[in-house]
């Protein structure tokens, strides 16, 4: 690689002017880290005057920013625009086509098109590195890539968004509502660019496990039917109630080999409070690997924000700064094979149930007299009368069940005039 390296960011948002600062403050230090002089030499964003944390030299400017490769000679794209199609797709095609380096923590891109890009990247020799696409700060994929290599990883596990793990804490500690707590977020720059909504249904944390999965296992990006669920159904009482119980609901991503077949999935989760994950609060992230020889391996950061995302986005710089062309997953594309996907009906897990029901005779039996009929065994009851309202609340924890099973069992309640609202489920993790 040549001594004086031309950059381009694409996407001026609240990361990417975070790493334009950075970069022109690090300059120093990175050339004196890789002996390489780094230059921006082309920035482009939707509006060239917004309003920004750090000003930007508009000489440099380009409102289209495919203009950039016709203009300028540059060596390594920075693209912060955080689209899983579109014109970040297409910035990344046309970058890595022109044999130029490409840097992104957009997970959404990676994981829609992950594969097809690292073979890009593969036929044109550059690198594609995202490690920003993955829990923020945490340098999880250089660990997994470079540091647990040779190891036989077959389970991963965290706290992966860092949104949600910020407003199920803060929900906890200040008892103010869903959505101001999320406008907090917001405000910190956790949530992701435009849309809250790719945070709250655990979309963003589900692709963060489609990449975890494919860097550990060695596998193509999968494709498979996923539970996949987010904290919108999660309401201020079941914080509460889960605090009473020694218990805590943390947002987790799973993914993991059984018997040879790929499970993943992203749902609340009930954890006991005095584990570790149960400690992983506010912003923070957590990644728990399991595998051979290394046993188990975790790391925790901060998983969003500006300043750690932007960390991870200068440790792929150094990483291609210092030399040689790595493969974007680990190993070539054509090495990485594609696996069968478990069968999420059997998935198993103790549950947390919260009925609102009329008070009244018989509704108690109703519910367990069900729960028997599927062999869902009851392990805790906590019934709550409203008497004003002639209403009560009924907590039940289970034993194990399947997922199909508990599907099922529940059904009924859709229209029963005694249940007042389909029970609020959540999954105690085992
Ligand atoms: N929106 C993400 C989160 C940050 O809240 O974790 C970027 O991955």
């Amino acid at each position: 690689m040549k001594n004086n390296i031309n950059i381009a960011i694409v996407g001026l948002g609240q990361v990417g002017i975070y790493l334009y600062n950075e970069l022109n403050i690090k300059k120093k230090d990175i050339e004196k880290k890789t002996g390489k002089k780094i230059k921006i030499v082309a920035i482009s964003a939707k509006n060239k005057d917004k309003k920004r944390k750090f000003s930007i030299s508009k000489k440099i400017f380009y409102k289209n920013p495919l203009q950039i490769f016709k203009k300028e000679k540059i060596d390594i794209l920075f693209e912060c625009i955080g689209l899983s199609d579109g014109i970040s797709k297409i910035l990344v095609e046309t970058a890595l086509n022109n044999k130029i380096n490409v840097i992104t923590p957009n997970k959404a891109l990676i994981a829609k098109h992950g594969d097809n890009l690292s073979k890009l990247a593969e036929k044109n020799k550059v690198n594609l590195e995202f490690e920003a696409s993955v829990a923020g700060g945490i340098p999880i994929l250089r660990t997994i890539k470079e540091g647990l290599a040779t190891n036989k990883i077959y389970k991963v596990y965290g706290i992966l968004n860092g949104t949600t793990n910020y407003i199920l804490s803060e929900m906890e500690i200040t008892n103010e509502t869903f959505n101001k707590v999320l406008l907090k977020a917001q405000k910190l720059g956790y949530a992701e660019p435009g849309n809250p909504k790719l945070d709250l249904n655990g979309f963003d944390a589900f692709a963060k496990i489609r990449i975890l999965s494919a860097l550990s296992f060695n596998t193509r990006i999968s494709k498979n039917k996923c539970i996949m669920e987010g904290i919108e159904n999660i309401e201020l009482e079941d914080i509460k109630i889960a605090n009473q119980l020694g218990l805590r609901i943390k947002l987790l991503g799973i993914s993991e080999i059984i018997k040879n077949k790929l499970f993943e999935t992203v749902h609340p989760c009930l954890v006991n409070k005095n584990t570790y994950i149960g400690n992983v609060n506010g912003v923070m992230n957590a990644v728990i690997m399991e595998g051979k020889p290394i046993g188990e391996c975790l790391l925790q950061g901060e998983g969003a924000g500006p300043g750690p995302t932007s960390s991870s986005l200068l440790s792929d710089l150094l990483s291609i700064l210092k030399g040689n062309i790595k493969y974007p997953f680990g190993m070539s594309y054509y090495k990485r094979k594609s696996v069968k996907a478990f069968n999420n009906n059997n998935y198993k897990n103790s549950l947390y149930l919260r009925f609102e029901v009329k008070d009244r005779q018989g509704v108690l039996s109703l519910i367990t007299n069900r729960l028997a009929k599927y062999k869902i065994s009851v392990k805790r009851i906590i019934q709550t009368p409203d008497k004003k309202n002639k209403k009560a609340r009924i907590v039940i924890i289970t034993h194990k069940t399947t997922e199909i099973n508990s599907k099922n069992c529940l059904s009924i309640f859709k229209k029963n005039k005694n249940i007042l609202k389909f029970p609020t489920l959540i999954r105690l993790y085992n």
